[in-house]
C-alpha cells in the first residue's frame, strides 16, 4: 500500500486511474452488451417443450394455461419471442403483483431459459421474433441521425439523455442506462406498456439501429454539467446529496459536542489524580498496619 501512497500524488497516477476505469467500464459494457446479442431465435422442440413447463409453472397463474390471458394479466398469443425476451430479460416478468408498474429488475431466469419461454411463446401465435446479433448491430450505424429520430420519437418520455421522465398518472419512463442493444431494439418492438409500438413502418431496422447507437454512445461522453452520477437521475442525485449531506451533519454535530478540554479542566483532572494516588497509597499502608 505504501508504494501507492507514495506515487499517488503524481498526475500521471491520476492518468493511469482513469485510463484503468475506463477500461473496467468498457469490460464490463463488454460483458452487459454481449449477453443481449447472445440472443438468437431457437425453434428446437425441445426448447419449445421445456418453455411451456417453465411457462405453466411460473407465468400461467397470471397469463392463463395456454397463455390466453385472464383478468390478472393479458394474453401473450401473438406478442412473440420479442416481448418475452424484453419483458424476463430486464427482469420485469414474472411479476410480483398485478397492478404495480412493472420496472426492471434481477433476472431471475438463465439466458436459455428465457429464449426457451420465448421459442414457446413464438410457437403459438407467431409475433416479432427476437432480433439477430446483426440487427442490433451499431457497426456502420449513424449516430447523427439517431440522435434526431431519437429526439423526435422517444425523448417527450424518456428525456433528451435517455435520462428517464415522469408520465401521467404516476407512471413514468425509466432511464436508458442500462438496457442493452437487444433490449431497445425489443422495447421498440413490442412497446411495453406506456411506450407506443415502432414497428418497423415507423421506425425502419436501420433507423433502429441509428437510434441504438445513439443511445449507447450517450453513455460515453462526458457530462458537460460536473458529474453524471450514472445518469440514473433525480433519484440518486437526491440520494447522493441526502448521504453527503448527513454526512456533514453528523460531522458538525461531532464537533458540537465533543469536549474542550479547558484549562481549568485539566487543573481539575491533575488533582482528582492525586487524591487517587494519594488513597491507594494510604490504603496500603492501611492493610500492612492491620497485618503486624
Ligand atoms: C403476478 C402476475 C404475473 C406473472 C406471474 C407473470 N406476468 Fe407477465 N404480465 C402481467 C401483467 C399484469 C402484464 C401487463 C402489464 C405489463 O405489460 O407490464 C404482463 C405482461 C407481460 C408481457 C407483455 C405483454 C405484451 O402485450 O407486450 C409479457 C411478454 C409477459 N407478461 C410474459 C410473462 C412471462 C414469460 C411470465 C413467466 C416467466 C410472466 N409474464 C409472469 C402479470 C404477470
Ligand atoms: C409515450 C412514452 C414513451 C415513448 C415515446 C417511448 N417510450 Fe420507451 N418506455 C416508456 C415506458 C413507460 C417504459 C417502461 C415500460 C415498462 O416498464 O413496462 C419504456 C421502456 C423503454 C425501455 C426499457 C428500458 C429498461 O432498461 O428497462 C427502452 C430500452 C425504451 N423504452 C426505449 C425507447 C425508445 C428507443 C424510444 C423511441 C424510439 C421510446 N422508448 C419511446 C415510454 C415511452
Amino acid at each position: 500500500m505504501g508504494w501507492i501512497n507514495a506515487r499517488r500524488r503524481r498526475p500521471v497516477a491520476g492518468y493511469a486511474a482513469l485510463l484503468l476505469g475506463l477500461v473496467v467500464i468498457g469490460l464490463l459494457y463488454g460483458a452487459l452488451t454481449r449477453t443481449g446479442a447472445q440472443a438468437a431465435p431457437t425453434t428446437a422442440q425441445e426448447d419449445i417443450a421445456n418453455g411451456q413447463a417453465l411457462f405453466e409453472a411460473t407465468c400461467s397463474s397470471c397469463h392463463g394455461l395456454d397463455a390466453q390471458g385472464t383478468d390478472q394479466a393479458p394474453s401473450l398469443i401473438g406478442t412473440g419471442a420479442a416481448s418475452v425476451y424484453f419483458q424476463m430479460s430486464t427482469g420485469r416478468m414474472p411479476a410480483k403483483e398485478v397492478g404495480a408498474e412493472n420496472v426492471r429488475g434481477p433476472v431471475r431466469y438463465t439466458q436459455q431459459e428465457i429464449l426457451d419461454i420465448a421459442a414457446y411463446i413464438q410457437s403459438i401465435g407467431g409475433g416479432p421474433p427476437i432480433p439477430t446479433a446483426e440487427q442490433v448491430s451499431t457497426a456502420g450505424a449513424n449516430t447523427a441521425l439517431g440522435s434526431q429520430l431519437f429526439m423526435a420519437n422517444c425523448a417527450q418520455c424518456h428525456g433528451f439523455a435517455g435520462d428517464g421522465g415522469a408520465l401521467t398518472y404516476g407512471k413514468f419512463a425509466p432511464s436508458l442506462t442500462l438496457a442493452t442493444p437487444t433490449q431497445i431494439y425489443t422495447a421498440m418492438l413490442t412497446g411495453p406498456e406506456a411506450m407506443p409500438v415502432f414497428s418497423d413502418g415507423a421506425l425502419t431496422p436501420q433507423a433502429k439501429r441509428d437510434i441504438i447507437a445513439y443511445i449507447t454512445q450517450t453513455r460515453t461522453e462526458p457530462n458537460p454539467g460536473g458529474l453524471s452520477l450514472g445518469r440514473i437521475g433525480p433519484v440518486t442525485e437526491g440520494l447522493v446529496v441526502f448521504l453527503g449531506g448527513m454526512g456533514v451533519l453528523v460531522l458538525i454535530a461531532m464537533w458540537l459536542t465533543a469536549k474542550r478540554r479547558e484549562p481549568w479542566d485539566v487543573a481539575q483532572e491533575e488533582n482528582a489524580r492525586e487524591a487517587r494516588t494519594a488513597e491507594t497509597t494510604s490504603g496500603t499502608s492501611r492493610t500492612s498496619g492491620t497485618e503486624h
